[in-house]
């Protein structure tokens, strides 16, 4: 696996992957992954000629006051994963590579999407996802692109960017990967003492309930949402001040 730190070397690897007529996927990731990242790696893996991974914790869709500096980070056993599982490129910027200046074009959502779920109740967060997927996506040039269904709103936002902009990327969105339990599979569920672990397994319980008193009966659990868009139920809460999100397609859970 090749690491690549600076994007004139990434877009010159993209470029002569191209030339050669070879199909590329793409997994944008913020790193500390787990087995949730690594069944969209296997889907690419499996369906393109390249993998390309990338590990970048994205400043500018965390809000004031959010997890920034402490979100998880796990270089050296990530790293080994995607080694082990066959991935060809890392893509691994620092800040200064990904925002060089300080001043910015900037996103803006339509209300349809900044209104709802995560758009409402973290402004300003998927305007920053849009953001830096839309570099991702101009620095890599990926036939397909690789999301989880766990990040419902997300895999709204990137398809209506991939729309908007003429990106030509077809995206893949793959099923939300549980832990035993129900709880779904997230980088923050390291912070989590067995006990809020277990506390947590209400989200994915209520929703395949449809029935948010589960979680309001449960002490530990602090309910942030739990809304329904189309087929989609969706919650975010926090157990032990971090912050899960899960979802369901109605009628489609066990
Ligand atoms: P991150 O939280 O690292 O997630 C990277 C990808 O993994 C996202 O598409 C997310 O939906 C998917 N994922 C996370 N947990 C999953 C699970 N349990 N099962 C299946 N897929 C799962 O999402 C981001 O990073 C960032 O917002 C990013 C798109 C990289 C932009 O910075």
């Amino acid at each position: 696996m090749q690491v690549l730190r600076t994007i004139p070397i990434t877009q010159k690897m993209m470029t002569l992957t191209l030339e050669k007529g070879k199909s590329v996927g793409f997994v944008p990731t913020m790193g500390a992954l787990h087995d949730g990242h690594m069944s969209l790696v296997e889907a690419s893996l499996s369906e393109c000629d390249y993998t390309v991974v990338s590990i970048f914790v994205n400043p500018t869709q965390f809000l004031l006051g959010e997890d920034f500096s402490d979100y998880p980070r796990d270089l050296e056993a990530d790293k080994l994963k995607l080694e082990r599982a066959g991935v060809d490129y890392l893509f691994l910027p620092d800040e200064k590579e990904i925002y060089p200046d300080e001043e910015m074009i900037e996103f803006k959502l339509p209300e349809s999407y900044a209104g709802i779920m995560c758009g409402k109740s973290r402004p300003g967060h998927f305007e920053g996802v849009a953001q830096v997927c839309a570099k991702l996506f101009n620095i890599i040039r990926p036939g397909k692109v690789y999301f989880g269904q766990k990040d419902y709103l997300q895999t709204l936002v990137i398809q209506k960017l991939i729309e908007d902009l003429n990106f030509g990327i077809e995206m893949r969105v793959l099923p939300t990967v549980r832990e035993k339990g129900g709880l779904a599979m997230s980088s923050r569920n390291k912070y989590l003492t067995d006990e809020e672990r277990v506390a947590a397994q209400v989200l994915y319980k209520a929703l395949k309930a449809g029935d948010k008193s589960l979680i309001e009966a449960e002490p530990m659990v602090e309910l942030e949402y739990f809304e329904r868009n189309g087929d989609v139920l969706a919650v975010a809460a926090k157990v032990g001040g971090v912050r899960l999100v899960d979802c369901v397609r109605l009628g489609r859970e066990k």
